[in-house]
C-alpha cells in the first residue's frame, strides 16, 4: 500500500551525509565531548540569528524554559501564565521550578495565547508569562510584552517549534527576556539526539544559566545555586552546525509545501477543513501543518487505512492532565483549547516531501468529505 509519513529524517540524512559524517569525525578525533568549539559556535550564530546577544546550549527544550526560569529568578511560590494547548513540557518547567502553571485561553484561529486574557490572570504572585510560538508561528509578542512591561513580569518564549519564526520582523528572543529552542530530532533544526538553547540579550540571566547547566558551579566545585548537569553535547553541536546552514532553506521548503496544501484544501472541502492561518506581519515556519476540522478521529482513521500518517497535537491540554489536578482546573476552564483538542488535526509536513505524496493525502481528504 502507498504510504506518507508525517516526516522522513533519513530523506534529508541522506543529502547531508558526507558532511555530518565528516564533522562527527573531527569532533570524535579532537577528544573534546563537553563544552568545546561547536557548542561555542552554534552558540554565538544562534544568538545572532535570534537577534539576539547570548546564547546557551543545554541538554532539551525542556531544560532549556527550567533552566531560563531558574536564571530569571522564577521561585517557590511564584505563578507563570502560559497555555494549556502546547507541549507537556511547558508546564512542567513550571512546576520543576516550584512555581505554579495559571493557564489561560487561546485564539481559536492562531492556536496561540490570546493576549486579552493575560490581564484577568495576574495576581500578585505572577512573576512570568511563558507565551507557545505553537505550530512555528509566533504568539502576539508586541501585546505581550505590553502587558509584561505594565506589571514588571519576565517573559520566556517558549519557540521549540518556531526557530526561523518572525513576528513583525522579531525573531524569538528578540522581544521577550529570552527564548527558549528545542533541538529534538523532529524540530525544523534537529540533532541527531536532544540539545537545546536559551537565546537573550540579558547577559545577567545568560550567565545564570550557564552556571545552572553545570551544577550551579562557579568558580569550579564551588556552589552557590542549585544547578544540575544539562549541557549541549558537542557532537550534536557539530551536528547542528552542518544543518543550521540549511535552516532557512528548509524553512522557505515547508512553507512551499504549505501553501500547496493550503490551495488545494481551501477548494472543495473548506466547510469541513479549516486550513491554518499565517497572522499579517507573521513569517510563519510551519514546524506543523495543522487543519481544524469535522469529524476528526474518522477522517484520522480513513487516512490510516489509506496509508496516511497524521497527528493530533495536542489530544489533552494540560489543565486536565491528571498530574496537574492538584491545580484545581477542570473540563469546561479553556473551552477554546478544549474545542481545538478536538478538532486539530495535523498533516505529514517535511522539507523534503513530494508533491504527489501531498497530492495524494489532498486527494483522500476530499474523498472522506464528498464521496463518505
Ligand atoms: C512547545 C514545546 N515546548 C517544549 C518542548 C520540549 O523540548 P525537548 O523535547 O527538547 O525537551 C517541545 C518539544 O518536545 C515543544 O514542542
Amino acid at each position: 500500500m502507498r504510504r506518507v509519513n508525517m516526516l522522513d529524517l533519513s530523506e534529508q540524512y541522506n543529502i547531508i551525509r558526507d558532511e555530518i559524517l565528516e564533522t562527527v569525525d573531527e569532533v570524535l578525533s579532537s577528544s573534546r565531548y563537553i563544552l568545546g568549539d561547536n557548542v561555542k559556535k552554534l552558540e554565538a550564530d544562534i544568538a545572532k540569528y535570534s537577534n539576539t546577544t547570548q546564547g546557551v546550549g543545554v541538554g532539551n527544550g525542556s531544560d532549556a524554559i527550567h533552566i531560563a526560569l531558574q536564571a530569571a529568578g522564577v521561585e517557590a511560590g511564584d505563578e507563570v501564565i502560559t497555555v494549556s494547548f502546547t507541549f507537556f513540557a511547558t508546564a512542567g518547567a513550571i512546576a520543576r521550578a516550584n512555581a505554579t502553571p495559571v493557564f489561560v485561553d487561546i485564539d481559536p484561529v492562531t492556536f496561540n495565547m490570546d493576549p486579552a486574557l493575560i490581564d484577568a490572570a495576574i495576581t500578585d504572585k505572577t512573576k512570568a508569562i511563558i507565551p507557545v510560538h505553537l505550530y512555528g508561528q509566533m504568539a502576539d509578542m508586541k501585546q505581550i510584552m505590553e502587558i509584561a512591561n505594565k506589571y514588571n513580569l519576565v517573559v520566556i518564549e517558549d519557540a521549540a517549534q518556531a526557530i526561523g519564526a518572525e513576528y513583525q520582523e522579531a525573531k524569538p528572543g528578540e522581544l521577550g527576556t529570552a527564548a527558549t529552542y528545542s533541538f529534538f530530532p523532529t524540530k525544523n533544526l534537529g540533532a541527531y539526539g536532544d540539545g537545546g538553547m536559551i537565546v537573550s540579550s540579558d547577559e545577567d540571566l545568560a550567565e545564570k544559566s550557564r552556571v545552572i547547566r553545570v551544577h550551579g558551579s562557579k568558580p569550579k566545585y564551588y556552589h552557590h545555586v542549585l544547578g544540575y548537569n544539562s549541557r549541549l553535547d558537542e557532537l550534536q553541536a557539530a551536528i547542528l552546525n552542518v544543518k543550521f546552514k540549511k535552516l532557512d532553506d528548509f524553512s522557505s521548503m515547508r512553507r512551499e509545501r504549505a501553501n500547496y496544501y493550503t490551495e488545494q484544501l481551501n477548494k472543495e472541502v473548506s466547510d469541513f477543513v479549516k486550513t491554518p492561518v499565517e497572522k499579517e506581519g507573521n513569517y510563519h515556519v510551519f514546524h506543523q501543518y495543522t487543519l481544524r476540522v469535522e469529524r476528526r478521529d474518522e477522517l484520522q482513521a480513513y487516512l490510516k487505512e489509506k496509508g496516511i500518517d497524521s497527528m493530533i497535537y495536542y489530544p489533552m491540554p494540560l489543565h486536565v492532565q491528571p498530574v496537574f489536578a492538584d491545580l484545581g482546573y477542570k473540563e469546561g476552564d479553556l473551552l477554546i483549547t478544549e474545542l481545538a483538542a478536538k478538532e486539530v488535526l495535523s498533516l505529514p509536513m517535511y522539507p523534503e516531501l513530494k508533491e504527489n505524496d501531498q497530492a495524494y493525502v489532498i486527494k483522500t481528504i476530499k474523498e472522506f468529505y464528498l464521496i463518505n
